[in-house]
């Protein structure tokens, strides 16, 4: 016979796997990675494929609803979509009132919580599936437009409204870019480059925003808050802000001299805590298979746009030394998808410290998809157990005896 009460002493046995390295928490049919071999598939295309031949509202339609769309399936999304990117005016009493040298992160984790004021039948745990779905529309179409918002605020201009004649990523480039006072020509060089770097951020299993975004998810919070969550936990330098870092650094070896060697050096001293950003990863211990993706992209913007930059000889320098240097060969440290699309989104004119709100509006597919698989699979509250290092049972000492 089963002993019950021996089986509950079992549940006292936990598996400590700090920063859950060997952990799987969930189930999922939305992306495929494999680190040893490099690769990287969203609900079962090769990115490679879908990079060079999707744009980024398809990806994120694949990751959202599992199968790549119909012409009509994706004309009706697309519709649907068009129909809710303005933001409520009332939004930008909150967004007037950050102090302008608030950074981009901050400014998006809030507002997009904020939406969640905005459509409060999103706060009900049984929402119909066509609430759900309506929600997840208005998460997508308005993320565009409150990024535009956060660099607009960041170099002083008038915020713009969305122009619906354009795809979503155009429309994000006229939102950005674009004046109030003028035509805004699209270049479709850059048109290009912004869908492929969206694509290739669109989603990344279970890394730590992802997690996030599920595991807060899981208490029945709302999307937009979740997704906020999600916000949050990619601000860190290790995980989205490395492609800010990144630049940082460059520009920091730059005004050192330009003596890559001696930053190398730094990198592998383990006196020293100063690690090359932009290399290495949790899962990949080849090749990061969006590394050289973007790798191409990077060239190709840089060549097109006929861009000179001292900051990014010192990355290709960098980029060299590094992929011949034993310390980074023997622990597979390899340039990581954040070295290169710093790069990038420096070369098309964004500030720096825009590049992580960018990293979260390719990423933004993927954490819906995730959320809307957890609630699917009525996945239960996620609550990791601890290893309890701290006192035994302490005698109380009144506070005038301590
Ligand atoms: N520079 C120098 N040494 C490094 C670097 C680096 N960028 N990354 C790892 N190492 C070394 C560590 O010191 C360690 O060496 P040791 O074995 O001699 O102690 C070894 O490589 C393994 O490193 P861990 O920290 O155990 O690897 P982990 O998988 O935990 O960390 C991480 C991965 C956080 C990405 C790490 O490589 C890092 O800090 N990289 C720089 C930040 C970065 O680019 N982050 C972006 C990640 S990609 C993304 O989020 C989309």
């Amino acid at each position: 016979a089963v002993d019950i009460a021996k089986l509950r002493d079992l549940s006292t046995f936990i598996t400590l796997d700090s920063g859950y390295k060997n952990t799987g928490a969930t189930k999922s049919a939305i992306t495929f990675l494999d680190g040893e071999e490099g690769i990287l598939r969203y609900r079962g295309y090769p990115i490679e494929e879908l990079a060079a031949k999707s744009s980024f509202i398809e990806v994120a339609y694949l990751l959202i609803y599992g199968e790549l769309p119909t012409q009509t399936q994706l004309t009706d999304f697309q519709f649907r979509v068009s129909r809710h990117t303005l933001v409520h005016e009332d939004m930008l009493k909150f967004f007037d009132g950050y102090p302008s040298k608030t950074h981009p992160m901050g400014q998006l984790a809030s507002l997009v919580c904020c939406l969640s004021a905005f459509y409060p039948e999103s706060l009900h745990p049984n929402q119909t599936p066509e609430e759900v779905e309506l929600n997840i529309i208005r998460m997508f179409a308005k993320m565009p437009t409150i990024v535009s918002w956060i660099y607009k605020k960041a170099i002083g201009h008038p915020v713009m409204y969305p122009k619906n004649k354009f795809d979503y990523v155009s429309n994000y480039l006229y939102m950005t870019f674009g004046h109030r006072t003028e035509e805004y020509d699209l270049d479709p060089v850059i048109v290009d480059a912004m869908n492929k770097l969206l694509i290739l951020h669109a989603d990344h299993e279970q890394n730590c925003s992802t997690s996030t975004v599920r595991i807060v998810g899981s208490s029945d919070c709302n999307l937009f808050a979740s997704i906020s969550a999600g916000v949050a936990a990619l601000w860190g330098p290790l995980h989205g802000g490395a492609n800010q870092a990144v630049i940082e650094m460059l520009e920091l070896i730059k005004k050192d001299g330009g003596d890559v060697d001696k930053w190398v050096a730094k990198a592998k001293d383990k006196n020293d805590s100063f690690r090359l950003m932009g290399f290495g990863h949790r899962v990949y211990k080849n090749f990061d298979p969006r590394a050289k993706i973007i790798k191409e992209a990077c060239d190709n913007v840089l060549n097109k746009l006929g861009i000179q930059d001292p900051v990014l000889d010192i990355a290709k320098k960098l980029e060299e030394v590094a992929l011949h240097d034993e310390y980074f060969i023997e622990r597979k440290l390899y340039p990581n998808v954040d070295f290169y699309s710093g790069i990038i989104y420096r070369a098309l004119g964004f500030p720096t410290d825009m590049f992580t709100v960018l990293f979260a509006l390719g990423r933004l597919p993927g954490w819906v998809a995730q959320w809307k698989e957890m609630r699917e699979n009525k996945e239960p509250i996620g609550r990791p157990r601890q290893v309890y290092v701290g006192s035994t049972t302490r005698e109380y000492i009144p506070l005038e005896k301590r």
